[in-house]
């Protein structure tokens, strides 16, 4: 039995029908966007804000048509609900469609939609108590690019990154940008505590993706009363911190504990840590009606 379902432009199909024309522009150049959802039970937790994220992207690649959220929105539900799946990883894909060839736009085209629900293999508990360590990648993030802070297609410096790691057998790789300030993990974003405060690196200074873990991650440590600077931060901010932590919608707050080798802080989850991902659990089962952690 297959673990994914497939869905194209709103239609619910077969794997063997669940193909890109040769002629998507996704495929040839990268020109698509894309958003990584968690469904826990039969709700997409923040689909809002991913399809806001997405938006976003649209307008500054200038798609004309942008697809339409609502749209969007419904085929999500539909496909996660048609999944059946008690968690489920969502991964929908919007290319600029068929076309033109070349770096050209010109003329109207139609967005492609591709969505794939698959169920959800949680990482081990591990992850969470003791912590995942990480490898400072051997490349730097151009910060002033066009497509810094978008989650276009085009993924090949994660990918660089995601190598580096895994030969390293480490969990993650984490990119400095060309000024030499942290910027994010391959698919995660990174935030450091020191001395009680979270301490951000500001997406939009720092080249990385606007997060919505990092930033519902950020929210809740002011509710706790846990101050937050949003900074640019010195690879050096990592030895002077108490503790880290990676975000991602799959990976949801995983504790840093370790970066090419070396220790941070105590080298184990640190208090502020274990409140947020306490507090990201209650927040998620709150929101996701009968999901239990
Ligand atoms: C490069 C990169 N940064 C950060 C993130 C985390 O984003 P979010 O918290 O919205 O899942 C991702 C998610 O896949 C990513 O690919």
């Amino acid at each position: 039995m297959s673990d994914t379902l497939f869905s194209i432009n709103g239609k619910i199909v077969p794997e063997a029908q669940a193909v890109v024309p040769v002629t998507d522009r996704g495929f040839l150049y990268g020109d698509g966007l894309f958003e990584t959802l968690h469904a826990y039970g039969r709700t997409v937790f923040r689909l809002d804000e991913h399809l806001a994220r997405m938006r976003t992207g649209f307008k500054v690649m200038g798609f004309d048509p942008a697809p339409d959220s609502k749209v969007l929105a419904k085929w999500v539900a539909e496909a996660v609900h048609a999944a059946r799946y008690p968690e489920a990883n969502v991964r929908l894909t919007v290319t600029r469609g068929s076309g033109a060839r070349g770096p050209s736009v010109k003329g109207k085209l139609t967005p492609f939609a591709a969505i794939t629900v698959t169920r959800f293999k949680r990482r081990p508990a591990s992850h969470y108590t003791r912590g995942v360590d990480a490898v400072m990648a051997s490349f730097r993030r151009q910060e002033s690019s066009v497509t810094a802070n978008l989650k276009t297609t085009a993924y090949m410096e994660q990918i660089f990154a995601r190598r580096e790691a895994d030969a390293a057998g480490a969990d993650e790789a984490l990119l400095l940008n060309n000024a030499g300030l942290l910027c994010e993990g391959s698919a995660s974003n990174v935030t450091l505590v020191r001395d009680g405060a979270l301490l951000v690196p500001d997406p939009k200074l720092v080249g990385a993706l606007p997060g919505t873990v990092q930033r519902i991650a950020a929210e809740l440590a002011e509710e706790l009363k846990i101050p937050v600077r949003r900074v640019g931060l010195g690879p050096w901010s990592l030895r002077e911190c108490d503790e880290a932590f990676l975000t991602g919608s799959m990976r949801e707050i995983t504790p840093l504990v370790k970066v090419d080798g070396r220790a941070i802080g105590s080298g184990k989850p640190g208090p502020v840590t274990k409140r947020l991902i306490a507090a990201y659990r209650k927040l998620v089962q709150r929101e996701c009606p009968g999901y239990r952690f």
